[in-house]
Formats: structure tokens, C-alpha cells, sequence
């Protein structure tokens, strides 16, 4: 059963936070502004959650959110850590697993997709269209490829230390930008951070 980052769950954020000072959190933060009022959000992959206690600093009680993270732990985390005022229904499940049903104006994959393979990604992005309503935006944020040899390094070795402890099986970045324009998104922002390591972007359906 996939458990998802159960086993980094104790040091993730402060593992990131060591390698990547703020600028990870930073590009997950750049677009949650334009998350609407009274939204459906989906967060897939939030990990801690501290997402959360971001995304209430832009709306402090109208949203419906569902929170599904693989990892039991995470979402344990997740949940005893928020003391906001939106409603959040947190799922510890497998996204291609969970049974949902509905739309949702918003979803958000923050650091999610670079844990697949390219079909498994492909799976998860076309199982996250039927969830996406018309017009909703999915607020993307990942690692890319900058062709950096530092960063080709360092993914290298992120990919062999979570393969370890977590059991991904994913060993380079999937292609997202060809995936979502074949499913007929349009990009209508994107902001790089260290030097295009890392990428995030708003797509529209
Ligand atoms: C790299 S971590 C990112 C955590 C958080 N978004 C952050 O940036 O701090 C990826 C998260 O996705 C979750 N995850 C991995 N596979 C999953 C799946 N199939 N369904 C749902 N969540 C999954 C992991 O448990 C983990 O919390």
C-alpha cells in the first residue's frame, strides 16, 4: 500500500527548508491569490500542510477544501496542525485511490508530479480533468529540468534518497507541460525561481 512520504514525515519541511531556504515555499505561495472566493480547492500531495496556514492568509473562512495526501503521517500533521477557518476535509488516501465526487474550481499539485513516472502522471492529470471544472485553475509548482548540472545532481540525488526511504519510483521529471497542453490547458502565468530549477505556473481548462 502506498503510504506516500510517511517515513520523511518527522524532517521533510526541515529537510527542504536546509537545501532550499524559503524559495520552495515561495513558489507554492506566488499564485494563491487568485484562488476565488467561495472556491472548491482540491490539494493534492500538500505533505504538512503548512499550505494551509498560507492559503488563509488570502482567505480566511469561505473555502471548501479537500486535502488528500497518500501519507497517513502527513495528513495526521495536516490536521492537528490547522486551526484555520476554512472547512478542510482531510483524506490520507492514494489520489488515484480516493474516491471523490464533484468539481472544484481549484487544484493544487505543489511538489507533487515529480513522483511519477510519465504514465502514472499521465493517469493522475486525466483523473484530475474530471475533477476540474470548467474553467478552474490548477496551480502547478514542481522542480524542471534548467539543464543545470548542479540541479541535474541534485534531483539525482533527491530522487535515490526518497526512492530509499519512501519507495518512489520515479527517477527523472515528467513531461507536465506537454501533459496538460494535451488535455487542452492554456498557461496563463508562470514564475521560475533558482535559476528555472523550479517552476510555477497557473494552467487554465
Ligand atoms: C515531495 S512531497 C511535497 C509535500 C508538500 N507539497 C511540500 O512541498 O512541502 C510529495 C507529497 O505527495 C504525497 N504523495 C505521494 N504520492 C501520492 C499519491 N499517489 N497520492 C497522494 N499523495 C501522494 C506524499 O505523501 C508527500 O506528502
Amino acid at each position: 500500500m502506498n503510504k506516500g512520504y510517511d517515513n520523511a514525515s518527522l524532517f521533510y519541511d526541515r529537510l527542504s527548508a536546509i537545501i532550499f531556504g524559503k524559495q520552495l515555499l515561495e513558489a507554492q505561495v506566488h499564485y494563491l491569490h487568485l484562488i476565488p472566493a467561495n472556491a472548491k480547492v482540491l490539494i493534492v500531495g500538500g505533505g504538512s500542510g503548512w499550505i494551509l496556514h498560507a492559503i488563509d492568509k488570502v482567505h480566511t473562512c469561505d473555502l471548501l477544501i479537500t486535502y488528500v495526501d497518500a501519507s497517513p503521517k502527513m495528513t495526521a500533521i495536516a490536521r492537528n496542525s490547522y486551526d484555520g477557518n476554512n472547512l478542510v476535509d482531510f483524506i490520507p488516501e492514494d489520489i488515484l485511490e480516493v474516491e471523490i465526487a464533484g468539481k472544484y474550481d481549484v487544484i493544487i499539485t505543489p511538489f507533487f508530479f515529480d513522483n511519477f513516472k510519465e504514465k502514472e502522471a499521465a493517469e493522475i492529470l486525466e483523473r484530475l480533468n474530471t475533477m476540474l471544472s470548467n474553467e478552474g485553475l490548477w496551480l502547478y509548482t514542481d522542480f524542471r529540468d534548467n539543464k543545470v548540472i548542479v540541479h541535474r545532481l541534485l534531483l539525482r540525488c533527491m530522487y535515490l534518497f526518497f526512492a530509499v526511504l519512501c519507495g518512489v519510483k520515479a527517477n527523472k521529471l515528467p513531461d507536465m507541460h506537454h501533459l496538460f497542453l494535451k488535455y487542452g490547458y492554456s498557461m496563463k502565468d508562470e514564475r521560475l525561481l533558482i535559476n528555472g530549477f523550479v517552476e510555477s505556473r497557473v494552467w487554465t481548462k
